[in-house]
């Protein structure tokens, strides 16, 4: 597979600066989730959207993970308001999106319905359990949704790492100037660990390059902020990676926790980024144990790679073989587990916050360096703002 086309042909952009806001009435105040949904939908990344969805996508996104065109899309992308100000609202009007006090969007009203949210999360989330994150997000949010097309005509704010926030028609032309013709992305939410390490380089045995595009929105509370991540894979790339096989930039989406379908969503939209192949390893997005180790791969199966337009490499759970003295997974490795290093996201966090130093096998010290440095800042300056 080479040069990857847009989801459904096209690259949307619905970004206008010069949008005259006058005349309007009425204003919707965004989530985070919504804010950061509303600049995805509106630089290409969610391409073919153009709005939040009308019931009929929804509903069709919902049950079968597919557009009501029949594209497949796995992740329902819809803005959600009170019924009292719902109320307020007219089908066919235009309003104001907004957060805290700034205008960033507009949208006119082509719909608005009640979803039925044990179906979504049931569907989406595959369980109803108000613990695990996502679902919790779902049950919490107001119960109307309103859609229709959107236009962004103020971009949020970027307060760190400026540079590295790409639209998809940027970082395409970018792979192209790189002389890129297969482009493998990374999607995480963690810094990058051995493992990660593992199978980024595996993936680069067979491509020309590698997209780090790390998530950068909203995260659990207990996810390291990427402010310190960056750092984290700033250092790693600048040690670890040939400079010209690898781009870094950031993905401002929200994270759901919804395992198998944002692995599908994931893919959808690093393909829109310019990626031609996407990692998908183990528990790719999940949570605790609402997934089977493999199921993110697995759904895979429910789409051609023709309709996906972007393949998947799946790898399996890799660690670091102390006999083997290498990283390794079930496929390459012949010794016994008790040999094995199990290394994922969550136990690095938790080494750090029990002040242990995660092992070389585990992380490269430069990266321990900068994670710890940033968890000591962030423990400094949320105490000192007590007084
Ligand atoms: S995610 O929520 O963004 O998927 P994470 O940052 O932990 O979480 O993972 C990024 C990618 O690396 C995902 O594709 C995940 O499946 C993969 N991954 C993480 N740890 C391992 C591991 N030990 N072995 C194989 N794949 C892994």
């Amino acid at each position: 597979m080479s040069e990857s086309m847009p989801h459904g042909g096209k690259l949307i952009n619905r970004i206008d600066v010069h949008f005259s806001k006058e005349n309007i009435r009425n204003s919707v105040e965004l989530s985070k989730l919504e804010l950061s949904d509303l600049e995805l939908i509106a630089n290409g990344a969610y391409s073919p959207l153009e709005g939040f969805m009308e019931k009929r996508d929804y509903d069709s996104v919902v049950q079968y993970m597919r557009l009501s065109n029949g594209l497949p899309w796995s992740i329902p992308i819809t803005l959600a308001v009170e019924p009292l100000k719902a109320k307020q609202l007219k089908i066919g009007e235009t309003i104001n999106l907004i957060h805290g006090n700034t205008i960033y969007g507009v949208m006119t009203i082509k719909g608005m319905f009640r979803p039925d949210k044990k179906i979504e999360a049931d569907k989406v989330y595959r369980t109803i359990d108000p613990h695990h994150p996502g679902v919790k997000k779902l049950f919490d949010r107001p119960e109307i949704y309103i859609a229709g097309p959107i236009t962004l005509i103020n971009r949020p704010e970027k307060m760190i790492f400026e540079s590295f926030y790409l639209d998809p028609q940027q970082t395409r032309k970018m792979f192209k100037e790189l002389g890129w013709k297969t482009v493998v992305g990374f999607q995480t939410r963690n810094p990058v660990h051995r493992a990660h390490e593992y199978i980024q380089k595996s993936a680069l045995e067979i491509v020309d390059g590698l997209f780090l595009n790390p998530l950068v929105g909203e995260t659990k509370a207990d996810d390291i902020p990427s402010e310190i991540r960056m750092k984290s894979y700033q250092v790693l790339l600048e040690n670890y990676y040939p400079q010209d096989r690898v781009f870094l930039s950031v993905f401002p989406a929200a994270m759901r926790y919804a395992g198998p379908r944002e692995a599908i969503f994931h893919a959808i939209v690093r393909k829109n980024y310019g990626c031609t192949h996407f990692i998908v390893g183990r528990d790719h997005a999940g949570v605790g144990n609402y997934y089977g180790t493999y199921d993110s791969q697995k759904i895979f199966s429910h789409f051609t790679e023709e309709e996906l337009g972007i393949k998947p490499l799946f790898f399996e759970h890799s660690f670091y073989c102390r006999k083997c003295e290498n990283m390794a997974s079930a496929k390459t490795c012949p010794h016994d587990r008790g040999y094995h290093v199990i290394l994922s996201g969550t136990a690095v966090r938790g080494m750090l916050r029990n002040g242990v130093h995660p092992p070389k096998e585990f992380s490269r010290p430069e990266v321990v360096e900068i994670l710890i440095q940033g968890m000591i800042e962030t423990y400094i300056n949320e105490n000192s703002s007590i007084g």
